[in-house]
């Protein structure tokens, strides 16, 4: 069955059975493979792409649950306000290791600094608790929440 959806600003039809989920259509059918595959089951956070804004695991949401949400993935988080400070602030910390976790990181902190410009210690455990880093770069990444928090406003808008 055919779907319309729209990612990162752009519509897409997509011939998949309904329960297929967001994860594999975006990598599998589409070819954006930075949204990553971990667990399978919204327990690592390593999917996480915003669905309406909101930080979204990809990996068990199903293509028919999404109607006409607008979907962002990392591919694009950049062009946001936040997702550009977010980017930016990792840079300036130096957060990522491996990196296989820090796309869905960016996803959560970016959905978190869109919603709240001024996150404490608390907002920041709230937010971040779902997506799991097998290094261990949890310090860094509230370090640069912080950071992304006092960068200059980016002009850009989210899309
Ligand atoms: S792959 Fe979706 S939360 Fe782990
Ligand atoms: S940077 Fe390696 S899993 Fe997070």
């Amino acid at each position: 069955m055919a779907f319309e959806i729209k990612v990162n600003g752009v519509k897409h039809s997509v011939d998949v059975d309904g329960d297929t989920s967001l994860l594999w259509v975006l990598r599998d059918v589409l070819g954006m493979t930075g949204t990553k595959f971990g667990c399978g089951m919204a327990l690592c956070g390593a999917c996480t792409v915003h669905l309406g804004g909101i930080a979204t695991r990809s990996c068990v949401t199903t293509i028919d649950s999404i109607g006409d949400a607008a979907i962002t993935t990392i591919e694009a988080i950049g062009h946001t306000a936040a997702g550009h400070n977010i980017q930016q602030a990792w840079l300036d910390l130096e957060v990522v290791q491996c990196g296989y976790c820090q796309s869905g990181q960016i996803m959560s902190a970016s959905a978190l600094l869109a919603s709240n410009s001024n996150p404490n210690d608390s907002d920041i455990d709230d937010a971040m608790s779902g997506n799991i880093c097998r290094c261990g770069t949890y310090v860094r990444i509230r370090e640069a929440i912080k950071h992304a928090a006092k960068l200059p406003a980016a002009t850009k808008k989210e899309g």
